[in-house]
């Protein structure tokens, strides 16, 4: 009878000469486009503009705001008003959320300050950082970048015309460039929203038209710039009798 040692001897000569199975490469990356590395950090740290020292309380005419928004709720559950609050909050402060409205909303909802941060880390619509008196968020998605004269060549005269790079503000703290994914305004593409507005149908000169006008205090009215009312078709009305225009025929500028 084998031994227990002639037994291990034997599987591990087994082993030894089983064919050697390559060992697979490195994985290549599926994704092949450049790596974006934000520089703007995740986590707060006190600076001398964004410490929980720095004064902040609602303002008369949004405190009454902020109660009429809260009575919406059961009493127990007026947390629930953490997003419309902070984005008073956010409105009051120039259009930025610091440490100071996130730790004033906490304790107007009598609410741990983390979960304030977790919402406002959360979602990109609160800025944790200042930004410009006006805020242009650039739709890039694949509308935007198809449509038109498409979202790259917008993004271009903007960065020229502003002498900055998206996530960046200018130097007189007039405009934050940004880009961000969908605002729902499609079939008017390529959009900006500036603010609150919506400015769409953008070509390189009405873009820079628009930075002109906010600049000197008189922007164009917010909406299609092409002229078109609304997202009607863009060649104009049509109807069910008129002979249909095919792709390749919209009157639109050529991708410089
Ligand atoms: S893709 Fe730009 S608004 Fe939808």
């Amino acid at each position: 009878m084998a031994s227990l040692r002639s037994v291990a001897l034997s599987a591990a000569r087994q082993v030894a000469s089983r064919p050697r199975i390559a060992t697979a490469a490195p994985v290549r990356a599926l994704s092949t486009s450049r790596v974006n590395r934000s520089d703007a950090l995740f986590v707060h740290r006190d600076t001398d503009y964004n410490n929980p020292k720095i004064p902040f309380k609602f303002n008369e005419e949004n405190l009454k705001q902020a109660k009429e928004i809260v009575s919406h709720y059961p009493p127990q559950y007026k947390k629930a008003a953490v997003i419309p609050l902070l984005d008073l909050g956010q409105r009051q402060n120039s259009g930025w959320t610091s440490i100071s409205v996130m730790n004033y909303v906490a304790e107007f909802l009598e609410m741990p300050p983390m979960r304030v941060y977790e919402v406002a880390s959360f979602y990109t619509m609160f800025n944790r950082e200042p930004v410009g008196k006006y805020f242009l968020q650039l739709c890039t998605t694949t509308p935007c970048m198809l449509g038109g004269c498409g979202s790259e060549l917008i993004q271009k005269t903007m960065e020229d015309k502003l002498g900055i790079k998206a996530g960046h503000t200018t130097p007189d703290k007039l405009f934050t460039l940004v880009e961000v994914e969908c605002l729902g305004a499609c079939a008017n593409a390529p959009m900006v929203q500036v603010n609150d507005d919506f400015y769409e149908d953008l070509t390189p000169e009405t873009t820079i038209k628009l930075l002109d006008g906010l600049k000197n205090g008189k922007p164009p009215k917010p909406g299609p710039q092409s002229g078109r009312h609304s997202s009607e078709a863009a060649e104009g009305r049509t109807a069910l009798t008129s002979k249909p225009y095919g792709p390749g025929q919209h009157n639109v500028p050529e991708f410089a």
